[in-house]
């Protein structure tokens, strides 16, 4: 079985306000001089809205993966060699740690030097520059942008020009715009909306858990079979059940059993849910470059820790827990 059920039907979720933030940033991005496109490195490709690169576009642009620390280092690297070689800037960070910021403030005065240089030649050094901040709902946003301001952080209100509705802040030399987080008018992909959903940038109110839980499962089984047997004790035969069954072998082994010794799936999938979002089940990407795709998953797995299919109580990552949120 695949994740190919995957809230099918409820998944489509593109509030009206969200149709007015891009508009806002279609006129917005003409007063910047650069643009973070913030993606979830656990998810670089399902985490890019096309509409807000296509925004982005018009200026300098940097690709942000942050959350690094809840994804797989080597396919983090991956990514980032990805990008760059698209010609576009790419730094991965993880907002919640100092460095983080002072990895991407390098990133953008590189990638905004010959910006700087003119300024320099007319005699405007140390003028401001606009940075917009963009990207799809919970990717870290505020984090970054409290990261990156920290002690300096102040709301850069009075400044000719600036609207109601928007937030700049101030953080050094630069001044940050704060966008609402956008998601897709039209999903191109359920794999997407799916990744989205697995993240938590969907709101879960408008999603079928269990349905959820089983596509996870379907997803990490077919990335990282070693870590799911290892992390809740699967028999090589449980490992290959249908996602559903799977997901009541599961919630049977925790013990999550109803009135009458039925397990309760609901439970179980938001067990499950809430593990891989909090990073028990170790640092996991979900998406492997497109080059890295072509060339099959086996080769990027023969890279990163060995994830063969493990007996009952195999052996965890090491790493499994490690970074919980
Ligand atoms: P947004 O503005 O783009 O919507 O995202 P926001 O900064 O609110 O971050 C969403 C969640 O992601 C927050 O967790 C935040 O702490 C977490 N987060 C942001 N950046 C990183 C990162 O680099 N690494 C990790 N591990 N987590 C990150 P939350 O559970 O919603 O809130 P809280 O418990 O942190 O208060």
């Amino acid at each position: 079985m695949n994740g190919d059920g995957v809230n099918r039907r409820s998944i489509q979720w593109f509030p009206g306000h969200m149709a007015k933030t891009l508009r806002l940033m279609r006129q917005e991005v003409r007063g910047v001089d650069a643009v973070l496109l913030l993606l979830d490195a656990r998810i670089p490709r399902s985490s890019l809205n096309p509409e807000l690169e296509a925004i982005a576009a018009a200026k300098p642009h940097l690709y942000v993966l942050n959350k690094a620390d809840l994804a797989d280092p080597a396919l983090t690297a991956r990514w980032v060699r990805w990008f760059c070689g698209q010609g576009a800037g790419c730094v991965a960070i993880s907002a919640k740690q100092k460095s983080g910021a002072a990895a991407v403030r390098r990133a953008v005065d590189e990638a905004l030097a010959g910006l700087m240089a003119r300024n320099a030649q007319r005699g405007m050094a140390g003028a401001r520059v606009r940075v917009m901040v963009a990207g799809i709902p919970n990717v870290g946003k505020s984090t970054f942008i409290n990261t990156f301001a920290g002690a300096a952080r102040a709301a850069a209100a009075d400044r000719p020009g600036v609207t109601r509705g928007r937030q700049w802040i101030a953080a050094g030399r630069y001044d940050l715009l704060d966008m609402p987080g956008v998601l897709w008018n039209k999903f191109d992909s359920l794999e997407t909306a799916s990744n989205l959903a697995f993240i938590g940038s969907i709101k879960d109110d408008i999603l079928d858990l269990e349905e959820l839980a089983a596509g996870l499962l379907s997803q990490m089984r077919a990335v990282y079979p070693g870590r799911l047997a290892g992390r809740y004790k699967l028999t090589e035969q449980q490992l290959a059940l249908p996602a559903w069954e799977l997901l009541e072998a599961i919630g049977r082994g925790r013990g999550m059993l109803m009135r009458g010794g039925e397990v309760d799936t609901a439970r179980a999938a938001a067990m499950l849910v809430d593990e891989f979002r909090a990073s028990r089940w170790g640092r996991i990407t979900l998406e492997t470059p497109p080059d890295d795709a072509a060339a099959g998953r086996a080769a990027v797995s023969g890279e990163q820790q060995p994830d063969a299919p493990a007996a009952p109580g195999g052996p965890q990552q090491a790493d499994a827990g490690k970074d919980e949120a």
